[in-house]
């Protein structure tokens, strides 16, 4: 969705992928097949590029520092993703900024030790590589334990949430900040995985403010150049707390591809190639949906069913990214329904996305 904008604005890109033929090198003129740890690929992606930037908290620090220091910019630049990248030192930079989150604490020696100290129900978290609820659990209790995740690990509070936030934050190298309407994300709580949306969040303008200031104060701390999402808690006592933030387009900002003027992948662009920033208003309210693909845990090539049904809809904006493999809980694409009333909107997609079956077509061993 990056690369495609990218074209649009007349800029060219060149893409690390380690798949070859990812979906981002269709709008891209060239494809760099290699890990996104792969010092050297960064360097030759470099040699390419007038400015480097990502969409997966990836990559290779030394490496991406030494390209700074070469002279070629990355934005968000490694310190950010420093910072990001392990829950705890990003909970503890963010914390020394004012900022509002749940208690927490380091898991230092065994769990639980931490947890009788710390007191249950909490929810651990893997301090790297989590993604998509994959480095969440929540533990109730002591019988909970066995099911931990292993590897290093933070634990905090368990908040009663009453809705979950995410704002859209665009910084310029100029340090110029825009956020968008606040999202209301509407979370899978037996996965943690990102369901859908509404657009603009049911919030007072009080707490929108507040949504606003928390999510500036995080993106200016940081420091941040691009398109950055910063994900909130509001609970039932209406205490509005910080999760975790983004620094890169996000999926929750799918919706402002159609549903604001200026989406989020390009306003990411035109951060980091130093263009003015677009505006940030609501064209329309709405909802998104996320297409996962069903079926089983075996990967396959694609194959979509129900198009014809789901397309019937009126309103409905279909997304799927063009990735050539599904496996059970991938994500393939997202559908948005612009509607004055977002949950009118989010009912539309719905139903369009219970047309749709996404699967592997046929089982090739992983
Ligand atoms: N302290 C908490 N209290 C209650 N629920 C929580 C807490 N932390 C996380 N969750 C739930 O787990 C979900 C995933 O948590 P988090 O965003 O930290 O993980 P993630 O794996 O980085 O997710 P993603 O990559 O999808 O954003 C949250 O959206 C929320 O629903
Ligand atoms: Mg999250």
């Amino acid at each position: 969705m990056m690369t495609e904008r990218a074209a649009r604005l007349h800029l060219t890109t060149h893409v690390l992928d380690p798949s070859p033929d990812c979906p981002a090198s269709t709008f891209a003129a060239t494809q760099i097949v290699a890990d996104f740890d792969d010092a050297r690929a960064l360097e030759a992606l470099a040699e390419r590029s007038d400015v480097v930037t990502f969409d997966i908290e990836r990559g290779n620090l030394p490496a991406l520092q030494e390209l700074m220091d070469r002279g070629t910019p990355v934005r968000p630049g490694p310190r950010v993703l420093t910072l990001i990248r392990d829950k705890l030192l990003q909970r503890r930079f963010l914390e020394a900024s004012g900022l509002p989150m749940p208690r927490y604490a380091e898991v230092e020696g065994p769990l639980e030790d931490a947890a009788a100290r710390f007191g249950y129900p909490f929810v651990q978290k893997a301090r790297r590589d989590g993604y998509d609820g994959r480095g969440v659990a929540v533990l109730q209790g002591p019988e909970d334990l066995q099911r931990a995740l292993s590897g290093p690990s933070m634990i905090e509070e368990r908040i009663d949430i009453a809705r979950e936030l995410a704002v859209i934050v665009v910084r310029g190298a100029d340090g110029e900040m825009r956020c968008y309407p606040t999202i209301e994300t509407l979370v899978d709580p037996r996965r943690a995985v990102l369901d859908g949306l509404l657009f603009p969040a049911p919030i007072s303008p009080e707490q929108e403010r507040e949504a606003w200031s928390i999510a500036a104060t995080a993106v200016c701390a940081l420091d941040g150049v691009g398109s950055f999402t910063v994900e909130m808690f509001l609970d039932r006592s209406n205490r509005l707390t910080l999760n975790e933030v983004s620094p890169r387009p996000h999926n929750a900002g799918h919706v402002t591809i159609e549903a604001a003027e200026t989406c989020q992948f390009e306003q990411h662009l035109r951060a980091v190639t130093g263009l003015p920033l677009g505006d940030t208003r609501l064209v329309r309210p709405a909802a998104m949906v996320n297409l996962l693909a069903q079926g089983s845990k075996q990967r396959g090539p694609v194959r979509v069913e129900g198009l014809d049904r789901a397309l019937a809809l009126s309103g409905v904006r279909l997304h799927l990214y063009g990735k050539t493999e599904a496996w059970a809980g991938r994500k393939m694409g997202h559908l948005t329904v612009l509607d004055d009333d977002p949950s009118r909107a989010l009912d539309r997609a719905m139903r369009a996305r219970d047309c749709l079956r996404i699967e592997a077509a046929t089982e090739v061993a992983a």
